[in-house]
């Protein structure tokens, strides 16, 4: 019987007993020196570069922020000067990763550790998850890259981990059903190394085994970005950040979209704080 073949059996019999954990942690640890990635935020152990990596990781490839990281770490290389830049910079910097609301919470997170931290990420999850755009996961993330802190956290690679491996069989695994599985098998000792094992685990079973992760409760797909309000805000961002100060007609009339459509996205988008107007014109402070 193979390795992972013996792992579902006992645990099907037993659960997670010792023999379970250990034999987990070898086919984990086993891939990982095998075929580990070496990727730019392993290559650092400062917070601020590893928290920028989190966020962008959220919700954008592993090669796409392979491209960008390295720039936006050389352009606004600590806390206090992404606290200070202005927005439109972060935002240019940002282009083309999606989702600019990170870029936006992330500027207020650096505002808010120098602020309140003195410019210092704080390292008990506690405090990293009051800072504004950290959620529980990315806490938890940064606690275990940054400071190697052991502590249970899922995100997509690790589900498809622990349900090919202990859930062979069943759909809708609920994250409830795999978080006390994260704690028990995790190397307290290494968290950070443990975590890097079982995230390049988890993308190489994606890529073998067509995504276990497909059959986690939590499962959600991208929705499309081509023709989506998430599209036409973007490109509305665009606009005003490659020509500052555009009327509300310039950029209905530059994407070829009615007024009333981009007003409404114009009005939200100042409301979120990314925008401001001034004598009908729009700008990113
Ligand atoms: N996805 C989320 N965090 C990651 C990390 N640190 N490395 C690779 N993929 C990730």
């Amino acid at each position: 019987m193979n390795r992972i073949d013996l792992l579902r059996k006992i645990y099907a019999d037993k659960g997670l007993t010792r023999e379970a954990v250990l034999l987990c942690r070898q086919i984990v640890c086993e891939h990982y020196r095998k075929h580990g990635r070496s990727l730019p935020w392993r290559e650092t152990l400062d917070p601020y570069a590893i928290l920028v990596s989190e966020v962008m990781l959220q919700q954008t490839q592993v090669d796409r922020v392979k491209g960008r990281f390295e720039t936006f770490i050389a352009t606004f290389p600590d806390f206090r000067s992404l606290a200070t830049a202005p927005l439109e910079a972060v935002l240019t910097e940002w282009q083309g990763l999606g989702y600019n609301r990170r870029a936006l919470n992330l500027k207020r997170c650096a505002q808010a550790v120098v602020e309140q931290h003195g410019g210092t990420l704080p390292s008990s999850i506690s405090d990293l998850e009051k800072l504004p755009g950290i959620g529980s996961y990315t806490a938890r993330a940064v606690a275990t890259f940054a400071f190697n802190l052991p502590s249970a956290f899922i995100e997509t690679n690790i589900r498809a981990v622990f349900i090919h491996l202990l859930f062979p069989d069943q759909l809708k695994v609920h994250d409830r059903e795999l978080l006390p599985l994260v704690a028990e098998t995790l190397d307290r000792n290494n968290p950070r190394e443990w975590y890097n094992a079982l995230m390049d685990y988890g993308v190489s079973l994606k890529k073998l085994h067509g995504n276990p992760a497909r059959r986690s409760a939590h499962h959600a797909r991208q929705s499309p970005f081509k023709g989506s309000n998430r599209e036409l805000r973007s490109q509305i961002l665009k606009v005003i950040l490659e020509d500052t100060n555009v009327t509300l007609s310039n950029i209905a009339r530059k994407l070829q979209r009615d007024d009333t459509k981009v007003r409404r996205i114009l009005e939200q988008l100042q409301e979120e704080g990314f925008i401001v107007v001034q004598n009908e014109r729009f700008s990113v402070p």
